[in-house]
């Protein structure tokens, strides 16, 4: 079959390559090896081959400026090998966007599905709808590729950095604050987009798109006071590496099978995360097996020597680059400067095959060098799916489970429904769409403001923008706010944040509601017939100590930026027909947890200096609202049911000791059980839970461990496993946790190595304790 490319004649190359070229540009595909093309005569084109064998192939037949010029983002066209250019950027944060270079929503598709901002699709606690959404974001990817609208099926999310500072902008990109969770969602995420089943084992070679986990490692300082994130140095204990930073790449690599990993821009200890062969190497595809390409974060290699000055030059910068292992570059820098790096003997050739090896391994794992693709299992899916239906169902299904009830004062809500006059007052009660969107969003196929959402609930709707700059606030029209509230019978304030107090390259400075929003709050309240209810949307908390203790504000609900349908999932749950059940994935701290400086690292408290530790694991100050806390309309009570057992014997490998204010304590290293061990140890806990109230409802079940007794560097406790379950009113239900010591019950000590202590342990749900004895 494969004839050598010369024994065709030259002519028929140009024209079926200049044919496959003008089917791209209107609505086929990019793609390469068309049976009617010159590529099948080549290796890489053979499908039946390993693709290691077939990116073999095509990069041996590349000259050098060929595959220098491959190594950026926008990678150009191949046209003497019927390749078509690629981008390798695009974004699926929470739906499929136009916020990268690859997608576009010019031809038939003009928009996607724009599910909730994801720290409130987090708030759910359901790692069934995350992993709908995702598969729903990948078949919508795939979609707008087969319409011929996408110039790349890489995708660069999740994100899946812990969310460790209330300040951080993009905190709302995130699953929350604890790793378990992103853990979790990255491996769900990931899963669904890539075309894999929810338990995973599925995934062939083939990907519906690719995944990308993003920012690896230990980012989540944008612009915070001057200090940008290109200059960053991180400085990170091996400790929270091993317990907090690594752990959701980890899952995302070795159980989600993620096909793409991003380096990020900040440094760790002093090296910069694409420069850090330990990192990208030795960790990520030494130890965890990752397969798939590494990019580095937009501009993230001319930093390298522009900014941080870690290497002289800038040929030395890209030699460090791929060295560490990066394969691509989000940038131009490699434009600029292979060639140099490569005559300067800088930059081996090897390490360039590698890269690209790696790259187009990716491309043909996408099907993009099998002819066209409406032949390949994902080249069916049509311009229906998007928008469609279900997606949009699945969008408003989750705002509606993530939306978190913080108050409700004597059940003010829900507020009876119709024969009443609303007001709804705030500056993101009709805020110009985008709001509910978050950042890194698509176009929505439609858009419901809370407003929009009102109409068919409240006969009699009255409007007041109350701010006159938006949430900024720093203007307020108070009194004419106050005017309208009197003269209704409920009234709803709609406050919070947007974009332009947190965002990408902007960290807040206060964590308090900006400019006069509390004042806006209290005097309506004061001025209302009843209390008022008062709806936040924003991704990071802020502090609402105030609305909270005031008795004129009877009800809070939190929405995040609750995507295209969270007009209707608030309405829906104002007015009842919805029973809230969201828990929030962030604890809420006070304003003056600003005076600890954001870029300090270290999770854990330090009691000598006052340093009070970050989120619910280790902070130890106090709070506005914890994580995983959330009210509902109904009541649930917890029972056990079942413990595999309360005491549990690790007697397999030695038993190490430490001491510690005189007090010896045993334990064993993980590392020592070994793997097999480890997955032969489980204990498994079945609860019955019970909704008391009258309304049927979505409910998360989160289980905590906590030590008996809390020794410095164990985490105050931790979660272990979370659930989701519907029951009807007066239903009970079972739930099952199945917990692996290993992961579970362990912590990482100074060296960053998980042990398991020897000592007293009590798992915790809701206010029930359950203790449990581990000995070593
Ligand atoms: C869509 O936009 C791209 C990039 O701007 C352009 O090249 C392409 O021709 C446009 N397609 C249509 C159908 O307008
Ligand atoms: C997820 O999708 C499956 C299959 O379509 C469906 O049966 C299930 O109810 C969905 N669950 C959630 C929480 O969206
Ligand atoms: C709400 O916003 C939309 C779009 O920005 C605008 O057309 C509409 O008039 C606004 N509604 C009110 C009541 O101001
Ligand atoms: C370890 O404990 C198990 C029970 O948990 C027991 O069956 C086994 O004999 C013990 N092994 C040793 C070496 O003590």
């Amino acid at each position: 079959m494969a004839l050598p490319p010369s024994s065709v004649p030259t002519a028929f190359f140009i024209t079926s390559f200049l044919l496959t070229l003008l089917l791209a540009e209107s609505t086929q595909p990019p793609h390469s090896c068309d049976s009617s093309s010159n590529s099948p005569y080549y290796a890489f084109c053979n499908s039946k081959l390993p693709i290691p064998q077939r990116a073999k192939d095509l990069v041996s037949r590349l000259t050098l400026d060929e595959k220098l010029a491959q190594l950026v983002n926008s990678a150009p066209a191949i046209p003497r090998l019927g390749i078509p250019k690629y981008q390798w950027w695009s974004e699926a944060l929470h739906g499929v966007a136009d916020a990268g270079l690859g997608i576009r929503f010019n031809g038939t598709i003009k928009s996607a599905t724009s599910f909730p901002q994801v720290i409130l699709t987090a708030a759910s606690f359901d790692q069934i709808l995350w992993y709908n959404i995702s598969k729903a974001i990948g078949r919508e990817a795939r979609a707008v590729y087969n319409a011929g609208q996408a110039l790349g099926m890489t995708f660069w999310a999740p994100n899946i950095n812990v969310f460790r500072d209330p300040r951080w902008g993009r905190g709302q990109e995130t699953v929350g604050e604890d790793p378990l969770m992103n853990a979790k969602y990255s491996v769900v995420y990931v899963r669904g987009l890539q075309g894999d089943s929810f338990e995973g084992g599925k995934l062939g070679e083939s990907l519906q798109a690719s995944a990308c986990c993003k920012h690896f490692t230990a980012y989540d300082v944008d612009q915070w006071k001057g200090l940008d994130r290109f200059v960053f140095d991180a400085r990170v204990s091996k400790q929270d590496l091993a317990d907090t930073y690594q752990p959701p790449f980890q899952s995302c690599i070795q159980q989600g099978r993620a096909s793409g990993i991003m380096c990020a821009y900040n440094r760790v200890n002093g090296v910069p995360n694409c420069a850090d062969f330990n990192l990208l190497t030795k960790t990520a595809r030494q130890q965890w097996k990752f397969d798939g390409y590494i990019t580095s974060d937009c501009g993230a290699v001319s930093i390298i020597h522009d900014k941080q000055g870690y290497a002289k030059t800038a040929e030395d910068a890209i030699a460090d680059v791929f060295r560490a292992g990066m394969d691509v570059e989000c940038g131009d820098y490699i434009t600029k400067h292979a060639k140099s790096a490569v005559s300067q003997k800088k930059l081996p050739i090897s390490q360039i095959d590698r890269a690209l090896q790696n790259l187009f391994a990716i491309r043909m794992r996408l099907g993009l060098f099998d002819g066209n693709p409406t032949k390949l299992p994902y080249g069916t899916i049509g311009p229906n799916e998007v928008c469609s239906k279900e997606h949009l169902q699945l969008a408003l299904e989750a705002a509606r489970d993530g939306i978190v009830l913080l108050k409700n004062t004597d059940s003010l809500l829900p507020l009876p429904k119709t024969s009443h006059s609303v007001a709804v007052i705030g500056p993101n009660a009709n805020a110009s769409s985008l709001v509910s969107l978050g950042n890194y969003y698509g176009r929505p196929c439609k858009l419901v403001t809370l407003l929009q959402g009102f109409e068919g609930y409240a006969k009699d709707t009255t409007y007041h923008p109350g701010c006159d700059d938006g949430p900024q606030c720093a203007s307020a029209r108070i009194e004419e706010a106050v005017e309208v509230a009197k003269r209704v019978d409920y009234v709803v304030l709609v406050m919070g944040l947007d974009q332009s107090q947190e965002r990408e390259s902007h960290d807040r400075e206060y964590l308090g509601l900006p400019g006069k929003q509390e004042e806006l709050i209290k005097s309506v309240a004061k001025a209302s017939k009843r209390p008022v209810v008062l709806v936040l949307l924003c991704g990071g908390p802020v502090d609402i100590t105030s609305a909270k203790f005031d008795n004129k504000v009877g009800g809070i609900l939190w929405a995040g930026y609750p995507g295209e349908l969270g007009g209707v999932a608030l309405a829906q749950v104002i007015f009842g027909d919805h029973n809230p059940g969201g828990k929030l994935p962030i604890t809420w701290y006070p304003k003056d947890f600003i005076r600890i400086p954001m870029t300090d690292m270290r999770m854990r408290a330090d009691s000598a200096s006052g340093y009070p530790g970050r989120t619910y694991r280790f902070y130890t100050g106090p709070k506005v609202y914890e994580f995983g806390y959330g009210l509902s309309y109904t009541k649930y009570s917890y029972n056990l049911l079942s413990l595999s057992q309360n005491t549990l014997h690790i007697n397999q490998s030695s038993t190490h000791l430490m001491t510690e204010n005189s007090e010896t304590i045993r334990y064993k290293l993980v590392a020592d059980l070994g793997e097999q061990t480890c997955q032969s140890m489980s204990l498994s806990i079945t609860l019955g839970v019970t909704n008391h109230g009258n309304m049927a409802g979505k409910h998360p079940v989160l289980l905590f461990l906590k030590k008996g007794q809390v020794r410095n560097g164990n985490p105050v406790k931790q979660l272990v496993g979370f659930q989701s379950v519907k029951l009807n009113a007066g239903e009970t239900a079972q739930v099952g946790f199945e917990l692996s010591p290993c992961e579970h019950l362990s912590v990482a000590n100074e060296a960053g190595s998980l042990v398991i202590e020897e000592g007293s342990y009590l798992l915790l749900v809701g206010d029930q304790e359950y203790p449990l004895k581990v000995t070593v």
